[in-house]
């Protein structure tokens, strides 16, 4: 299962196909709407949100809320273009009081991406480049997380850091399946503990009285995955790093790491290594989960879980110095609308990434055509492990 988003930050809308789907899979419009608000949602965003109410219309590929396995197409209106109708026409020719963005942003796509397209507007670039893009991105995942639900696969994430406020957890590896998604969900940084969210939020509210910007961490956990997902054969074919690169596919990740991650590496092996247990009702299973659900390259069928590191919003209250790229003198860096943080939003965009490489690997394992095949073939594949491991 494959996707490809176009659209620009304040175009007239966010497209996205999704191709590879197998037919017979039921697909709820208000799931997805209901990832799309996630997204949206979390302390420290800025107006933009309170301009967009997303929302996925599917306009291809269903029928009666069933795939019917050709490509879904999604689109996801920008309301703010009714503001940018003008700067942001596809067609005639610029009006002639318009401003171009000439003080790139350091952190931004802005200057590379300009002088490597030949264009005197940062604004071709930027447009495209903003993290607007990933709303296509979590539209075009609903479908992947229906499939994966429907094979009993539960994606979810929450937040351990923004700033230098952390939620400081005893066992991460093996607490982070039990937590309450309701508790994740009902807090607006999209963090279990209460106390942690209160020093978030403060955390927050100090940065944007300040002019400061703040990134953070968060984790990606799967539940419910099958043993022998991925390959060991080939460098390509590895979970890992099909899921390292899908997660670092998101603007602003600066750092993944698969369970206990780069603490591994301060350990001895005997501290690290999960030791191989069995029992007659459950077969092979680990004592504990340090690899995060990952050895040699395939899933071990314990949870999965992924931590990933967001840079701190680059578009500052206070900005940066940068260069005019007219006039080529110093200057301060151009402000657009900006979140303060959106690490909460960030870890929903990550849920979406993985959610693809998951169900990628599943349909390479167990088929591609119908829900019905491909559950029948997972039920043997289970089938002959569990009788092998007893
Ligand atoms: C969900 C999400 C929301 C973001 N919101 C903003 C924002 O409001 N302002 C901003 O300057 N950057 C924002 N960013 C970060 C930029 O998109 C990112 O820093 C920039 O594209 C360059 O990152 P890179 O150097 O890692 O590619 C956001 C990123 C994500 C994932």
């Amino acid at each position: 299962m494959h996707y490809v988003t176009a659209g620009e930050s304040h175009g007239p809308c966010l497209t996205a196909i999704v191709s590879d789907v197998p037919a017979g899979l039921r697909v709820s419009e208000k799931d997805i709407d209901a990832d799309l608000q996630r997204r949206q949602s979390g302390y420290g965003r800025g107006g933009r949100q309170r301009i967009e109410s997303d929302h996925a219309r599917v306009l291809s590929g269903l029928r009666f809320g069933v795939t019917l396995g050709t490509p879904i197409s999604i689109q996801v209106v920008n309301a703010d273009w009714r503001n940018w109708q003008d700067r942001m026409a596809a067609f005639g020719s610029r009006p002639d009081d318009l401003v171009r963005e000439v003080t790139p942003r350091p952190g931004h796509a802005d200057l590379v991406g300009a002088l490597k397209n030949n264009t005197d507007d940062c604004r071709d670039v930027l447009e495209r480049a903003s993290a607007r893009e990933t709303a296509a991105r979590v539209a075009a995942a609903g479908i992947a997380r229906e499939f994966l639900a429907d094979l009993g696969v539960d994606i979810r994430s929450y937040v351990t850091r923004i700033g230098s406020a952390a939620y400081h957890e005893e066992n991460p590896m093996m607490q982070a399946p039990d937590y309450s998604p309701l508790d994740i969900e009902m807090s607006d940084v999209r963090c279990p503990d209460a106390a942690a969210s209160d020093a978030m939020r403060k955390a927050i509210d100090a940065a944007r009285d300040q002019g400061e910007s703040l990134g953070g961490t968060f984790r990606v956990v799967v539940t419910g995955l099958v043993e022998g997902l991925g390959d060991f054969d080939a460098g390509p074919n590895r979970l890992t790093g099909q899921l390292a690169s899908a997660v670092f596919s998101i603007p602003a990740i600066k750092g993944v790491e698969f369970g206990l991650g780069f603490a591994a590496a301060a350990r001895g092996g005997s501290e690290v290594h999960d030791p191989i247990t069995r029992t007659d009702k459950d077969g092979f299973s680990r004592a504990t989960n340090n690899a995060g659900g990952l050895e040699g390259g395939m899933s071990t069928g314990m949870p999965l879980i992924i931590t990933a590191a967001m840079k701190p919003i680059p578009t500052l209250a206070h900005p940066l110095a940068t260069i005019n790229m007219d006039t080529m003198e110093p200057a301060e860096a151009s402000r657009e609308r900006s979140d303060v943080c959106a690490v909460p939003a960030c870890a929903v965009v990550a849920e979406a990434e993985v959610a693809f490489v998951i169900a990628e690997a599943y349909m390479r394992k167990f088929g591609h055509d119908n829900m019905v095949d491909i559950k029948s073939a997972l039920q043997d594949y289970r089938l002959r492990i569990h009788t092998q491991s007893r």
